[in-house]
């Protein structure tokens, strides 16, 4: 920094002026580098940080017993958001491995991998197009490796799952966020074994492996190797090797080693071994050979083609196999350390950790990955792949983290919601008084008033615009420049985003909803659902909040039978459809049924228990061909069906059918029969 600059910064500092981005650059200068991976679009690693959204974890429900130190977490929301929430966790002590040190010890990931291309097949394969292509999809996944090493322990260790088209990109972009020299190794797992000749058209052999990159946080990470189990026949193996090693030539057996070879022992370990008979002349090589021990295990390599990368016992299109989980995590931690997951999908990573007896923390975007991880660790067993005697999952928490359901934050204490409340809008807690006024904290170096609307006195009380001039006169320039005032929307009895009184500007801040873009410098886009199968490994990007609108729905009950099939179906008809959520984005869609994305169905529901188990899902592209009808064999039903229709932006709207509705039809249709 020059003399000028610094006379400068020390000028804008003292005025309380606002500092502008480009002293970013002069204050933390970038790394220099030999080489990097560049790309349109890449931006600097702290401004990333910085500039990510921490957005409150909502509790919805926790399974198992409460009231324990630590229960484990099942995130729905952004990762990238959610993550940095974990951050300021991790900051104040409360992301603890089991020896005590801070942070998560294991990150296991399996992204999106981005290798969809657009391709026209036959009439049932849709043509698509990658949503996030190129350097975009370089760019989310770097976010997020960024924020993960800041999230792991110091002698903790990453494992990123890829495939072969992205693969070799995301590596280098990795050495840039870990260093190169805490790269350890690039793990080869076998995809599903295909020995058919599908690809006839295509000029490529089959792909046969994905790649898993292995990077430690330090040279201090802890390892446990893995094993496989080896040679457990015992056998005999030819005594010479590749090379010309001194005193290692000597005469065996009247021989010595061919040309440019070598015996592998000793004389004096030859004539030992020979004494108990583990060393002899094949009499068919005439060449000596020694026999090698049966072992149960030997260090794995890293090419692990004795499992597979995939599983496909939970429905949900993209889990991976329970033998892998097992090998990265007992590689990588200990009982009682916290594995992170913040891709979660079918929740294998979450399932393995809860019978490795280790911590986890499980994010994802998707409704469906959340209700499937949900009955996944409420039915474990013990054994890897799901094998044995059942298994009580330890306590875990599900959380919404940037879709909020309003209802539930009415319930808060005074203390929770201003806790939330400062939370929501990025405000560090700090309580102020100017002259005579309480303030809660700071938002961007400006003072925040949570309004308390729970007060007494404040019961009929709303926010006018002669409140804020009454604060004003108070504290006049003393407040600086702006001035946030946060409140449940209704209290607000004006409806501008804000209101300048002299040089200070009061803004608004309403929950549930508040999109000032002046504020949060970016739109709010909203998380999205899939319509269809293939759209559930789609790169999703949310960014801010929102709360839960419940969207219209009118449906119609009946039953029915089909041609050539003597049983009975029910299903259920959806007429109306309509999202309610506030989206501010192009795509805006409003029509009847446009916004639905998928149904999911709990046949027997557990009125007392209340945990909706997962039975099947029915994405709106499938449904729309059958006239958005859901249509199911009547002998599936319990007594009452739990039905969660979703929309794109992740609302849902909930039915609790009673097997009556369908029966009733039935029983009077057969008696008309008589
Ligand atoms: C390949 S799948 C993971 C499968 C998982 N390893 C398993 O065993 O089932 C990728 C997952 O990433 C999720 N995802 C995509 N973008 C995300 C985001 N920004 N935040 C959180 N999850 C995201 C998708 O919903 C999907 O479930």
């Amino acid at each position: 920094m020059t003399p000028e600059q610094r006379q400068e910064l020390m000028r804008l500092l003292g005025s309380g002026e606002e500092i502008s981005p480009e002293w970013a650059k002069i204050l933390f200068p970038p790394e220099k580098r030999e080489y990097e991976l560049v790309y349109y679009g890449k931006d600097r690693a702290e401004d990333i940080i910085a500039d990510t959204l921490a957005v409150p974890l909502q509790p919805v429900r926790t399974f198992g017993r409460n009231g324990v130190d630590w229960h484990n977490m099942l995130i729905f929301g952004d990762n990238l958001q959610a993550m940095k929430t974990l951050l300021e966790m991790k900051k104040t002590g409360k992301l603890c491995n089991a020896d005590g040190s801070s942070g998560v010890r294991l990150i296991y990931i399996d992204p999106p991998f981005a290798t969809k291309q657009e391709f026209r097949g036959s009439q049932d394969q849709k043509a698509y197009q990658d949503k996030i292509v190129g350097s975009q999809f370089l760019e989310f996944l770097r976010k997020r490796l960024i924020l993960l090493k800041e999230l792991l322990a110091d002698d903790g260790a990453i494992y990123v799952h890829l495939d072969w088209k992205k693969g070799h990109y995301i590596k280098t972009l990795m050495d840039e966020i870990f260093g190169e020299r805490n790269f350890r190794n690039e793990i080869i797992v076998r995809r599903i074994r295909k020995n058919i000749r599908e690809r006839e058209q295509v000029k490529t052999l089959n792909y046969g492996h994905d790649v898993i990159y292995f990077y430690a946080k330090s040279d201090s990470h802890f390892i446990s190797p893995p094993t496989k189990l080896a040679n457990r026949e015992g056998r005999w193996h030819a005594f010479d090797a590749p090379g010309i090693r001194s005193g290692m030539d000597y005469p065996l057996f009247g021989h010595k080693p061919p040309t440019g070879r070598h015996w592998m022992f000793s004389k004096e370990r030859a004539q030992q071994m020979i004494s108990v008979k583990k060393l002899k002349m094949n009499p068919k090589t005439s060449k000596p050979q020694y026999y090698i021990e049966p072992s149960e295990e030997d260090i794995r390599d890293t090419i692990w083609d004795d499992i597979t990368a995939s599983a496909f016992t939970s429905g949900y299109p993209t889990e991976k196999s329970e033998d892998l989980l097992k090998l990265i995590i007992e590689a990588s931690s200990k009982s009682g350390d916290i594995v992170l997951d913040c891709f979660s999908g079918s929740g294998t990573t979450c399932a393995v950790a809860e019978k490795l007896n280790c911590r986890w923390i499980g994010i994802d975007c998707g409704k469906l990955s959340i209700y499937t991880i949900q009955k996944r660790l409420l039915n474990l067993h013990k054994g890897i792949g799901n094998k044995g005697s059942k298994l009580e999952p330890k306590p875990f928490t599900l959380y919404n983290a940037g879709l909020y359901d309003f209802s539930k934050l009415k319930e808060l204490s005074w203390q929770d919601w201003r806790f939330f409340a400062l939370q929501l809008f990025q405000c560090r807690d700090e309580k102020h008084r100017i002259n005579g006024i309480n303030f809660d904290g700071y938002r961007q170096g400006a003072s925040v008033m949570i309004f308390n609307h729970m007060e007494i006195k404040h019961k009929e009380a709303r926010i006018t615009e002669e409140t804020l001039q009454e604060i004003h006169e108070a504290v006049g320039s003393r407040v600086g420049n702006k001035v946030f005032i946060v409140a449940p929307a209704l209290s607000f009895d004006f409806q501008q985003d804000y209101i300048d009184f002299d040089k200070v500007r009061y803004y608004a801040l309403r929950i549930p909803y508040s999109i000032i873009h002046e504020l949060h410098r970016r739109e709010f886009t909203a998380l999205k659902q899939p319509s269809d199968e293939m759209a559930v490994n789609d790169t999703i990007e949310a960014v801010g909040f929102d709360f839960i609108r419940t969207p219209e729905l009118k449906y119609k009950t009946g039953t029915e039978k089909r041609k050539g099939d003597s049983g009975e179906y029910g299903f259920i008809k959806i007429e109306t459809f309509k999202s309610e959520a506030v989206v501010r984005e192009p795509f805006k869609k409003k029509g009847n049924l446009e916004t639905l994305s998928m149904v999911m169905l709990d046949f027997n529901y557990d009125e007392e228990l209340k945990t909706f188990d997962l039975d099947e899902v029915r994405y709106s592209d499938a449904l729309q061909k059958e006239g958005w009808k859901v249509s199911f064999p009547l002998g599936q039903l319990g007594k009452k069906m739990m039905v969660f229709i979703l929309d794109i932006y992740g609302n849902e709207a909930r039915v609790l059918i009673d097997a009556t509705a369908f029966r009733k039809r039935l029983v009077k249709k057969k008696r008309k029969k008589k």
